[in-house]
C-alpha cells in the first residue's frame, strides 16, 4: 500500500501561528503526503513535499488545477536547489543577487531530481525558488525536501495574501495553514527561463525587470516554439467575480472605484492601490482589495497603473482578470 495517509479534508483546516512548534507539526504532515498552506513574501503557497507524487497530485484536486500547468519548487537552500536543476553560471549570478526573494528561475532539470514527474508536468524543465519568508524557509529545512508550492487559491481565482483568504477558499481542502501575517509583496515571484539562447521573462512579478536585466541583458517575452507552458499564459487567471474596467478615468453607475494615487476628480475611491502613487504599496494591497471589492460590489473600475517597475507585474494580473469581459466593461 502507498504510505501516504488519507488525510480525510472534510473539517476546516486549523490555522495556526508559523511558529516553532507549529513549523515542525506541519513538516510532519508534509512528510506525511499531507497539504499545508505557508506563508511567503509573495503571496501565501499551498505546500505539498515535491518528492511525492500522491501529494502532489492533491495539489492539484485541491487546487482545481488543469495537471498540465507545472508547478514551483521551493528550496531551503542552493545545495537543495542543485539536486533539481543544472545551474548555469548565469543562475548562480541571479540566484546570488536574487535569493532569497521573488525570482522563480526555469532550469533544465538535473538528471538526479527527486522531484515527481506531476509537479513539472512531464517537462525537462523544472521551476525552482528560494523565498525570503523565514517560516517558509525552516519549513523547507525541517522537511528536508524541495515543496512544490503553487499560490494557495483556486484555479484562477485571486492570490491570497493572508492566513483568512486561504481558509475562506480552500480550507475544507487542505490540513493546516500556517499563519505569518500579510504577505509584504503581495504579487507573485517574476519567473525566469534560462534557455541556451537566453533569458525570457514567463511572468512579471514582484522582482521588477530592471535589476534582472543588470545581469541577465534585455530579457525577451517566452519563445512560442519553445513548448514552454508559461503561467497564466492561460489568459484568465488571478480572476475576481465582478467584472474589472481597466484603465478607468471615471466610476460609471453601479461601479465600485479602485483608485492609484489621486482618484479622477469627482470620484470618490472605494479603495486606493496606493494614495501616494507608490507601485510596491499597490502590489502589496492588489489581491486583498480586488477581493474586498468582489465581496461588495457588482462591478469594479481601476485607475491607470504606469507600466514601469513593479507595474508591469500588476498590469499582468489585472488583464488576466478582466480577460473574461468585454473590453469596454460593457
Ligand atoms: O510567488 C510565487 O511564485 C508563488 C509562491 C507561493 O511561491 N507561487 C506561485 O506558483 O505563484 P503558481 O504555481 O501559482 O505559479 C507558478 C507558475 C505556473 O503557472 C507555471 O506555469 C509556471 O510557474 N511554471 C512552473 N514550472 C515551469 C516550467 N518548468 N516551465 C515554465 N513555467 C513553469
Ligand atoms: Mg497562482
Amino acid at each position: 500500500m502507498d504510505k501516504t495517509t488519507d488525510h480525510t479534508r472534510r473539517e476546516a483546516a486549523p490555522v495556526v501561528p508559523a511558529d516553532d512548534a507549529n513549523l515542525v507539526s506541519a513538516s510532519r504532515i508534509l512528510l506525511d503526503g499531507g497539504l499545508v498552506a505557508m506563508p511567503t513574501e509573495t503571496v501565501y503557497g499551498l505546500a505539498a513535499d515535491a518528492t511525492n507524487g500522491r501529494a502532489v497530485a492533491s495539489i492539484y484536486t485541491a487546487k482545481g488545477r488543469p495537471s498540465f500547468n507545472p508547478l514551483i519548487c521551493h528550496v531551503a537552500d542552493r545545495a537543495m536547489a542543485e539536486t533539481c536543476a543544472v545551474f548555469s553560471p548565469l543562475a548562480h549570478a541571479l540566484a546570488d543577487h536574487f535569493w532569497p526573494g521573488p525570482l522563480t528561475l526555469v532550469l533544465p532539470r538535473a538528471a538526479t531530481c527527486p522531484v515527481s514527474e506531476l509537479a513539472t508536468a512531464g517537462l525537462d524543465t523544472i521551476a525552482v525558488r528560494m523565498p525570503k519568508s523565514p517560516a517558509a524557509l525552516e519549513l523547507i529545512r525541517l522537511v528536508g525536501r524541495p515543496l512544490a508550492a503553487p499560490s494557495a487559491n483556486p484555479s484562477e481565482r485571486l492570490s491570497p495574501t493572508t492566513a483568512a483568504h486561504v481558509a475562506e477558499n480552500l480550507g475544507d481542502r487542505i490540513d493546516l495553514i500556517l499563519d505569518g501575517g500579510v504577505c509584504r509583496a503581495g504579487l507573485e515571484s517574476t519567473i525566469i527561463a534560462l534557455t541556451k539562447t537566453g533569458a525570457a521573462m514567463l511572468r512579471p512579478g514582484a522582482l521588477a525587470r530592471s535589476g534582472i536585466e543588470l545581469l541577465t541583458g534585455l530579457l525577451t517575452a517566452p519563445d512560442p516554439h519553445a513548448g514552454i507552458v508559461a503561467p497564466g499564459m492561460m489568459r484568465r487567471h488571478y480572476a475576481p467575480r465582478a467584472p474589472l474596467r481597466l484603465d478607468a478615468v471615471d466610476a460609471r453607475e453601479g461601479e465600485s472605484f479602485l483608485a492609484f494615487g489621486a482618484p479622477p476628480k469627482g470620484v470618490t475611491a472605494s479603495l486606493n492601490l496606493s494614495e501616494r502613487g507608490d507601485l510596491e504599496e499597490a502590489a502589496s494591497n492588489l489581491f486583498a482589495m480586488l477581493r474586498r471589492l468582489d465581496a461588495t460590489s457588482n462591478a469594479i473600475a481601476v485607475a491607470p497603473i504606469p507600466d514601469t517597475g513593479l507595474g508591469e507585474g500588476i498590469n499582468d494580473r489585472l488583464k488576466r482578470a478582466a480577460a473574461r469581459f468585454p473590453k469596454d466593461g460593457v
